[in-house]
C-alpha cells in the first residue's frame, strides 16, 4: 500500500518528499489543477496527503481548489483515509468557516464580518465598524488581501482608486485588528493531535507572512539574511489544550495555527493553515522536523489500512 500526495505547489513538495523518502514510505504525486477522474470507477487503495493550498490561485492554478473538493468526495465515500480530508479543507478555503469553529470551541478570535460583494457591499459593512480594521480575503493565504484601515475615509480612497483586490471566492472579510504588543505572531505547529513546536514570525515587514524558503522574499536579495522565524516555547498551555479539541473536533491531521498576543496578553487566532510548511531555519537550529512527524502520521494510516484490508 502506498501514499498518494494531492498538491499543487511544486516549490513546497521537496520537504514532504524527503521526509517520506526518509521513512521509506512508497508514494505517488497527483498534481491538481485541470484535469478529469472517473467518478464511477473505484479510488486506488491507499492513503491519500491532502496538500492542496487556498492560494493556489495566485500560481495560476484556478481550477485547483474546485477539483479538489470533487475529488475528496469521491475518495471520502470510497472510505479512502484522507490527511486533511474534506471537512478540514472546507476550513482551509473559508476563513468564515474557521472562525465560527475556533469561536465554537472557546478561542477567542478577532470581531469579524463576512462580506458578499464588491466595493459597495465592503462600504457599506465598514460604515459602522470600528477602527482600525483589516480587509482579508475570505479563501487566503500568503496574507494576500490583507491592508489596514486606520478608518472608513482611508477605505473609500483604497476603493476609489481601486487598491483593494477581491477575494478569489468573492467573500471579503472585514476584521478587527489586533495590536500586537511585540512585532511578531505565534504559529504553532500540529500533526495528528500534537503540538510538533510553535514559531514566532516578524511582522515589523508586512503581513505577507510563510515560513517555507520558497515564500521567503528576502533570499534572493541578501546573502545571509536574518530568520523572520525563531522558535517559540512559552505558548500557554491552556491555548494548546483548546487547540487540540478543536483540532480533533474539525477532522484537521496537520495545521499551524496563527495567533497574535495583544499589551493585555490576550490571545487572538486568526488563521489555520492545513497545507502547513516549516521553517527550515528554525528546524535546523533546533532539530526540529513537521515533515517528519507528518511522514510518521502517514506511516501510522497505512499501517491501519493495511491491518484492515
Ligand atoms: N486581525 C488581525 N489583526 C492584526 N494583524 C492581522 C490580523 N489578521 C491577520 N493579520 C496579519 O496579516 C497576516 C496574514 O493574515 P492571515 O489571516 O494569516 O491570512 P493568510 O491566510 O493569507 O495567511 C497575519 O499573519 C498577521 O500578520
Ligand atoms: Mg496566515
Amino acid at each position: 500500500m502506498q501514499a498518494h500526495i494531492i498538491y499543487e505547489n511544486e516549490d513546497w513538495m521537496p520537504p514532504l518528499r524527503t521526509a517520506l523518502d526518509n521513512a521509506g514510505i512508497p508514494y505517488d504525486e497527483w498534481f491538481i489543477n485541470e484535469g478529469h477522474f472517473d467518478v464511477t470507477g473505484t479510488p486506488p487503495e491507499g492513503v491519500f496527503i491532502n496538500r492542496m493550498s487556498a492560494s493556489s490561485h495566485t500560481r495560476g492554478h484556478t481550477s485547483g481548489v474546485a477539483h479538489t473538493r470533487q475529488l475528496l468526495a469521491w475518495l471520502e465515500r470510497h472510505g479512502r483515509r484522507v490527511i486533511n480530508g474534506g471537512h478540514a479543507f472546507e476550513l482551509e478555503i473559508s476563513k468564515v468557516k474557521q472562525h465560527a469553529a475556533l469561536e465554537q470551541a472557546g478561542i477567542r478570535t478577532p470581531a469579524t464580518r463576512a462580506v458578499i460583494g464588491g466595493p459597495e457591499a465592503w462600504l457599506d459593512a465598514a460604515r459602522d465598524m470600528d477602527t482600525p480594521f483589516i480587509t482579508k480575503h475570505n479563501r487566503g493565504g500568503k496574507g494576500l488581501g490583507v491592508q489596514l484601515f486606520n478608518s472608513y475615509a482611508e477605505l473609500e480612497t483604497a476603493v476609489e482608486q481601486s487598491a483593494v483586490e477581491p477575494s478569489p471566492d468573492g467573500v471579503m472579510l472585514l476584521q478587527q485588528y489586533i495590536d500586537s504588543a511585540e512585532p511578531f505572531i505565534t504559529r504553532c505547529e500540529f500533526v495528528d493531535g500534537e503540538l510538533v513546536y510553535a514559531i514566532t514570525s516578524d511582522t515589523s515587514e508586512g503581513f505577507q507572512l510563510c515560513p517555507a524558503e520558497a515564500c521567503r522574499t528576502d533570499v534572493a536579495t541578501n546573502d545571509e539574511p536574518d530568520s523572520l522565524f525563531a522558535l517559540r516555547t512559552d505558548v500557554p498551555s491552556a491555548l494548546v489544550d483548546k487547540y487540540k479539541t478543536f483540532l480533533q473536533r474539525e477532522q484537521i491531521d496537520v495545521a499551524g495555527i496563527e495567533f497574535i498576543e495583544d499589551a493585555e496578553g490576550c490571545c487572538w487566532t486568526y488563521d489555520v493553515n492545513g497545507t502547513s510548511n516549516y521553517s527550515p531555519d528554525v528546524e535546523e537550529a533546533h532539530n526540529l522536523s513537521g515533515m517528519a512527524a507528518v511522514a510518521d502520521l502517514v506511516q501510522r494510516c497505512l499501517e491501519a489500512e493495511t491491518a484492515v484490508a
